[in-house]
Protein backbone atom coordinates (compact mmCIF):
# COMPACT_ATOMS: atom_id res chain seq x y z
CA UNK A 1 0.00 0.00 0.00
CA UNK A 2 1.38 3.52 -1.26
CA UNK A 3 2.21 5.76 1.83
CA UNK A 4 0.18 8.83 1.46
CA UNK A 5 1.80 12.25 0.28
CA UNK A 6 1.74 14.60 3.10
CA UNK A 7 1.59 18.13 1.83
CA UNK A 8 3.03 21.08 3.78
CA UNK A 9 1.53 24.47 2.01
CA UNK A 10 3.01 27.83 2.79
CA UNK A 11 0.14 30.37 2.46
CA UNK A 12 0.51 33.57 1.31
CA UNK A 13 0.66 36.41 4.42
CA UNK A 14 -0.66 33.85 6.80
CA UNK A 15 -0.31 29.92 8.01
CA UNK A 16 1.43 27.05 7.06
CA UNK A 17 -1.38 24.65 5.99
CA UNK A 18 -0.23 20.52 7.01
CA UNK A 19 -2.60 17.87 4.89
CA UNK A 20 -1.34 14.29 5.36
CA UNK A 21 -0.60 11.98 8.24
CA UNK A 22 2.18 13.72 10.59
CA UNK A 23 2.95 13.48 14.02
CA UNK A 24 3.41 17.05 15.73
CA UNK A 25 5.58 17.36 18.55
CA UNK A 26 6.78 19.68 21.20
CA UNK A 27 10.20 20.12 21.79
CA UNK A 28 10.19 17.71 24.34
CA UNK A 29 8.99 15.08 21.87
CA UNK A 30 5.31 15.37 23.37
CA UNK A 31 2.58 14.44 20.92
CA UNK A 32 0.24 18.01 19.74
CA UNK A 33 -3.12 16.51 19.32
CA UNK A 34 -3.89 17.16 15.39
CA UNK A 35 -6.40 15.61 12.36
CA UNK A 36 -5.07 14.84 9.09
CA UNK A 37 -5.10 19.22 8.18
CA UNK A 38 -4.14 21.89 10.57
CA UNK A 39 -2.08 25.09 10.19
CA UNK A 40 0.42 26.22 11.80
CA UNK A 41 1.35 30.20 13.01
CA UNK A 42 3.94 31.66 11.32
CA UNK A 43 3.25 35.07 12.00
CA UNK A 44 4.30 34.11 15.48
CA UNK A 45 1.24 35.99 17.19
CA UNK A 46 -1.40 33.40 17.72
CA UNK A 47 -2.45 32.55 21.33
CA UNK A 48 -3.03 28.79 20.62
CA UNK A 49 0.54 28.63 19.79
CA UNK A 50 1.93 26.67 17.45
CA UNK A 51 -1.26 26.31 15.88
CA UNK A 52 -3.00 29.24 13.67
CA UNK A 53 -5.96 31.13 15.31
CA UNK A 54 -5.77 34.02 12.66
CA UNK A 55 -4.75 36.30 14.11
CA UNK A 56 -2.03 36.74 11.37
CA UNK A 57 -5.22 38.46 9.49
CA UNK A 58 -5.47 41.65 12.10
CA UNK A 59 -1.76 42.66 12.18
CA UNK A 60 0.44 43.67 9.72
CA UNK A 61 2.13 39.94 8.62
CA UNK A 62 3.57 39.60 4.89
CA UNK A 63 5.26 37.02 3.63
CA UNK A 64 5.29 35.19 0.42
CA UNK A 65 7.86 33.12 -0.20
CA UNK A 66 7.97 31.95 -3.69
CA UNK A 67 9.98 28.09 -4.50
CA UNK A 68 12.52 28.53 -7.49
CA UNK A 69 12.76 26.39 -9.74
S1 LIG B 1 -0.13 32.69 10.98
FE1 LIG B 1 -2.16 32.76 11.63
S2 LIG B 1 -2.06 33.51 13.63
FE2 LIG B 1 0.00 33.44 13.00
Amino acid sequence: MAEEKVVIKINDNGSIRVNGDVELVDGEGNPFKVGKSFSLCRCGQSSKMPFCDGTHKTITFHSAPRAKE
